[in-house]
């Protein structure tokens, strides 16, 4: 062994006792998670090695502490040199072993921690277990035998699915599947000790995956290039969902030659800067999570309020699966619209969405339905914990709107809106208690999207924010405490990103060029097909409330400059003419008709942008791919520097989770400031020098203040950016 470990007995990772019945008994002790660190595995063997030696026991059990099995590898130690035996023959020497091991789950097995119970003779699962190889979304392959034996138990379909997207399954489903012998809903270890004294005398040879005929299914290779053709369509350039299905491949050949090329897979994966990444937005999540606010309260020591009623109110695109997602948690809601017609439809529309949950959940409908409450009536809110406002986004409805919330609700009722970007405080202080008041941001589909942008007022209060904050987890979500900055972090960002996109189609680009570089960089989608899904409308809207477009302009200024600006008016010119995206089936591309999905150039908008192009005097030129890179991403990480320094955002890996989560960037290129740290920030700074000298009138383009001061200080780590930019004033 490597290293030298201290005999105290507490420190031990895995202990090993006798449990009635002649059953030996394994506990992995390493919380939170009982990851399989290197003094774990070490532990491990000890534990083995005492439990075959022990004359007494005659089968073994094996489980883990805190109520959890276990949460694999430890990711922590991926970055640094371990020692400690390797989990691979570990595993195969728990299957090797001549007492039957029955692995008892509670909690979760994720990745190494349900390899290693594939490589035990039978598995026990508590009812509420979750069970899953998520290794894909580390950037990484299940690397101890998981692709192999997998595929052995439950079949090559199954298992495809299961490795390639990271699926955690229920026990109930993991019964289904055969990936576990017995589910139980009491004492899991009682269970699995029952169990082993029932299985201690038969016979183990047919119970070892690894000498399973290998699965070989007639339609394997089309099942195989099936998943990859929609593997690289869900996640463009991204190596490791490809690379699962190579080692899943490898599950044909006798189990020796599978786990050595599963071994030769797992390590290009492991060094390649996309598992870095991945691993970076894997911690990011959990970072953000330890928010902490001006003055002392932050995630530790602040209470939560529990919310055993809430209310949505205003049920369109986002009231909807607002509503579903909160009953999907099982939180009794109040769904209120304005009038009937509004409701009635609103109602068969949640009651749809409902049914396909119910049916995925294996529940009835009536269970979610008897949770909601369909209401025209603002009394219905009286004794509601927290109210969810999402009306249209205006600023004057929304301010009548919390007026009446504060008068009908409970003064200690939570009141959250939903706005994209409305300045929360303006709404709070039309209430008489603005500490109530929280921006809960929720992104579209709301039901399907994980992050949540919970928005702190300068007078939200820290109960309120903590409150939002656990909510959101209840509800399955990533929240991220930002500051109340127009647009907040997520849609902040967004504006210089798109409108370098517009600039370029002024400059000489088409939308399919700069949509085909961002699709190439790992986008699922690039920034124009956004704006056609999303509709050009909602921008269009917010530009001429803004006086940036529409009546308001003087007839004199310039249509390419606002307030001595460059300003790309392409996109109001389409919606004038009713081109608003999918919803009338035209925008910056042709669709089959409106609500078609299907995006295809359009002549008639190549023609018009060259006669744009020639009313101003511009004269279109080639631009490649990095340009198109470097002006669209670079501009959007700029400002990400700049909500930095405002202390908008606490540190970068919040920016980042927003963007991954929220805005479809390649979670295997980490997140835009994750980007420029890769890139190095001193070429990044050099780049927008250089485009901010040829478009002087572009102040986006400008390096911020950070971005330079960083560059000062040597380029640190990203890890680093978070001391370094703790603000004065911070907004959170
Ligand atoms: N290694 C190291 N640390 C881990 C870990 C792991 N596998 N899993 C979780 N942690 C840490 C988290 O970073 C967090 O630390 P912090 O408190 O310092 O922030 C703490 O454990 C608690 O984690 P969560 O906040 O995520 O707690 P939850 O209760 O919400 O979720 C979980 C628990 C479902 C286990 C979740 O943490 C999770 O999904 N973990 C990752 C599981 C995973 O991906 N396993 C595969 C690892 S790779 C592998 O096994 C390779 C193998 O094939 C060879
Ligand atoms: P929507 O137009 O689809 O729905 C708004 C709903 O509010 C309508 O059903 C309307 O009848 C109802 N309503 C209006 N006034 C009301 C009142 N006084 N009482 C009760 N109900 C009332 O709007 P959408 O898209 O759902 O947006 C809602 C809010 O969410 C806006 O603030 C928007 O900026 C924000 N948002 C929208 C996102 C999107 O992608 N659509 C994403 C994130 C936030």
């Amino acid at each position: 062994m490597s290293e030298v470990r201290s005999p105290v007995e507490s420190d031990i990772m895995a202990h090993y006792s006798r449990a009635a019945g002649h059953i030996g008994l394994i506990r992995l002790a390493n919380p939170p998670v009982n990851a399989l660190s290197s003094a774990v595995r070490h532990d491990l063997c000890r534990a083995l090695e005492r439990a075959s030696a022990d004359t007494g026991a005659k089968a073994i059990v094996l489980c883990g502490e805190n109520g959890l099995f276990c949460g694999g590898a430890d990711i922590l130690e991926f970055s640094k040199k371990t020692g400690g035996p390797a989990l691979v023959p570990l595993i195969n020497a728990i299957e090797a072993g001549e007492k039957p091991v029955v692995a008892a789950i509670e909690g979760v097995a994720l990745g190494g921690g349900l390899e290693m119970a594939l490589g035990c003779h039978y598995r026990i699962a508590h009812c509420q277990a979750r069970l899953g190889l998520p290794e894909v979304m580390l950037g990484l392959l299940p690397g101890a035998g998981g692709t192999q034996r997998l595929p052995r138990l439950i079949g090559f379909p199954a298992a495809l699915e299961l490795i390639t997207t990271g699926r955690h399954v229920s026990a109930e489903e993991a019964l289904t599947l055969g990936l576990v012998d017995q589910v139980t809903d009491g004492d899991v270890q009682e269970a699995a000790v029952k169990f082993a004294q029932r299985v201690a005398d038969e016979p183990l040879a047919s119970r070892r995956l690894s000498t399973w005929k290998p699965p070989c299914p007639a339609d394997l290779d089309t099942l195989l290039q099936g998943a990859l053709g929609r593997l690289q369509s869900r996640a463009r350039g991204a190596l490791a969902p490809v690379a699962c299905v190579h080692a899943l491949q490898a599950a044909t050949l006798p189990f020796a030659q599978g786990i050595e090329k599963e071994q030769e897979l797992m390590a290009t994966l492991f060094s390649s800067p996309q598992a870095r990444a991945m691993q970076y937005c894997f911690f990011s999540q959990r970072i953000v999570g330890k928010w902490s606010l001006a003055g002392r309260a932050n995630w530790k020591n602040t209470p939560v309020r529990t919310v055993h009623r809430a209310a949505v109110v205003g049920l369109g695109t986002m009231g909807r699966g607002i509503t579903v997602t909160l009953v999907r948690a099982g939180i009794p809601t109040v769904a209120m619209e304005m009038d009937r017609g509004q409701l009635q439809a609103a109602q068969q529309a949640v009651t749809a969405m409902l049914e396909r949950e119910a049916t995925k959940q294996k529940r009835s409908l009536d269970s979610y339905l008897q949770l909601v409450q369909f209401t025209l009536e603002r009394r219905h809110l009286q004794d509601v914990d927290l109210v969810i406002e999402a009306v249209y986004e205006d600023l004057a409805l929304k301010k009548r709107l919390f007026s009446e919330l504060c008068a009908v609700c409970r003064p200690d009722a939570i009141l959250c809106t939903n706005t994209s970007g409305l300045d929360v405080d303006v709404i709070a202080g039309t209430t008489r208690r603005p500490e109530v008041v929280v921006g809960m941001h929720f992104f579209a589909p709301a039901h399907v999207m994980k992050l949540l942008e919970v928005v702190r007022g300068p007078r939200s209060s820290p109960v309120a924010v903590a409150t939002v904050v656990h909510l959101g987890k209840l509800l399955g979500k990533v929240s991220v405490v930002v500051g109340n900055s127009p647009g907040f972090v997520g849609n902040r960002l967004l504006k210089p990103y798109m409108e370098q996109a517009n600039f370029l189609l002024e400059e000489g680009a088409t939308p399919e060029q700069v949509d085909g570089t961002l699709e190439e960089f790992g986008f699922a989608m690039g920034i124009f097909r956004m704006s056609d899904l999303s509709g050009l409308d909602v921008g269009w809207r917010v530009r001429r409330e803004s006086g940036l477009t529409g009546p308001a302009v003087r007839p004199e200024e310039s249509p390419r400059h606002r307030l001595g600006c460059r300003y790309c008016p392409l996109a109001d010119l389409l919606c004038e003419r009713g081109r608003l995206g999918q919803k009338t089936g035209q925008g910056w591309y042709l669709y089959e008709g409106p609500e078609g999905r299907k995006a295809l150039p359009d002549p008639w908008l190549h023609g018009f942008l060259d006669e744009y192009r020639r009313q101003h005097a511009l004269k279109p030129r080639r631009i490649d791919q990095q340009e198109v890179l470097e002006r669209c991403l670079y501009a959007l990480a700029n400002e990400g520097f700049r909500v930095l320094e405002e202390g908008v955002a606490a540190g970068p890996e919040d920016i980042d989770t927003i963007y991954v989560l929220g805005y479809g960037w390649p979670a295997h290129m980490g997140g835009p400031m994750y980007h420029v740290a890769t890139v190095g920030l001193s070429a990044v700074l050099t780049r927008l020098e250089h485009f901010h000298r040829a478009h002087p009138d572009v102040p986006q383009l400008q390096p911020s203040a950070l971005l330079r001061h960083l560059v000062a200080q040597g380029s640190p780590p990203i890890s680093k950016w978070r001391e370094l930019v703790r603000v004065q004033r911070s907004q959170l």
